[in-house]
């Protein structure tokens, strides 16, 4: 079976065996039956770079359902199910005007793998509205439920991320707001999408409108040119080796992250070493991004793996920085 369909870059490699599930009973007793021990689950596939055929067994999660579990005054808990996705729930829940994912509008993906990279944007984390998911252990093969604090959720990080191939997400639970929403403009980039509109006091359909506009100018839509969203993740590195780098580049752009760290937008590195809106054959470097590499038509996984390494090799020797990919190489 072909995995283009399945993969945002749009890579044609094939599986050896492939499923399509839309049940939780027929997931736990394909995954716990333990005939298919390297099997791989995909969602929305928005995060992976295949680079070869996979010789086992690739499942498409495709479990639908989004369930209010109760109401307060201010607050409602949403169950969702992994296969969701979760554009369309961020879309679901302005309709029933909740509030707190409006920043992460049109993120790729399924509600399922949001959890385990902690999906973020726009000042906003999936883990600012996360209670709980669901989850099948497939070492200890039980089914377990993770809390907020379980998952220990870090910058595009999580005890999912940390434990590769053990746990597999089947439904998550959020808390949203009802009314008061708690609204987040700070990010830069909203704050004057908003302010050029006009609008000083914005409705979470305005954030999302934002939101949508912005990507839209500057991620290119994988249905359009394959690509994985940022290819890498934002390097952290500590104030002493920022006041080094910052004295050669002054305009370094910077966040501070904890004590005594300094995240450095890993496009705009990138961007210093040359590659931004560069082709090589099918592979390239996306122009109004530096941190998305896409596919042009036919790309191998390999030649987007080379792209990459090559940019990390570059940044590093550069600026002394390593930047770790975002996405899973496979
Ligand atoms: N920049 C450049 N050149 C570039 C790209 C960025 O100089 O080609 C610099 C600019 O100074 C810009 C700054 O980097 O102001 C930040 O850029 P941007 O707002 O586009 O955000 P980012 O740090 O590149 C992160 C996330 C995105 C998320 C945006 C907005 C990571 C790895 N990426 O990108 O997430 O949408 O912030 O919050 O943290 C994703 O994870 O797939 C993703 C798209």
């Amino acid at each position: 079976v072909s995995l283009k369909p399945y993969n945002t870059f749009g890579i044609d490699v094939t599986a050896l065996q492939f499923m399509e599930i839309d049940d939780n009973a027929t997931l736990k007793e394909v995954l716990f039956s333990k005939e298919h021990p390297d099997s791989l689950i995909i969602g929305g596939g928005s995060n992976i770079l295949l680079t070869k055929d996979l010789e086992r067994l690739v499942i498409h999660l495709n479990t639908k359902g989004i369930e209010v579990l109760n109401k307060t005054q201010n607050h409602a808990q949403v169950e969702i199910q992994a296969g969701e996705v979760w554009h369309d729930f961020v879309l679901w829940a302005l309709v029933h005007d909740l509030g707190g994912i409006e920043n992460l509008s049109l993120i790729p993906g399924n509600v399922g793998t949001a959890p385990v990279q902690n999906i973020g944007a726009y000042g906003v984390e999936l883990k600012d509205v996360f209670v709980s998911c669901q989850a099948l252990d497939l070492k200890e093969n039980k089914q377990v439920s993770f809390t907020k604090e379980d998952c220990a959720f870090g910058y595009r990080d999580s005890v999912f991320k940390r434990n590769k191939g053990r746990y597999i997400i089947t439904s998550v639970i959020l808390e949203l707001t009802t009314r008061n929403h708690q609204k987040n403009i700070s990010y830069g980039a909203i704050a004057s999408q908003l302010k050029e509109q006009g609008i000083e006091h914005p409705s979470i359909n305005q954030i999302s409108d934002a939101v949508i506009s912005i990507r839209q100018s500057k991620l290119p839509d994988p249905k359009v040119l394959g690509n994985g969203g940022s290819f890498f993740k934002n390097p952290v590195v500590l104030v002493e080796q920022f006041t080094q780098i910052q004295k050669q580049y002054p305009d370094i752009p910077h966040y501070n992250f904890g004590e005594n760290q300094i995240k450095i937008p890993a496009g705009w590195l990138i961007e210093q070493c040359g590659y931004k809106g560069k082709r090589y054959k099918e592979v390239g470097v996306h122009k109004n991004q530096a941190l998305v590499l896409v596919n042009y038509g036919d790309a191998k996984g390999e030649q987007l793996w080379e792209l990459a390494q090559n940019i990390q090799k570059s940044v590093k020797d550069k600026f002394n920085v390593y930047i770790e990919p975002e996405v899973n190489i496979y």
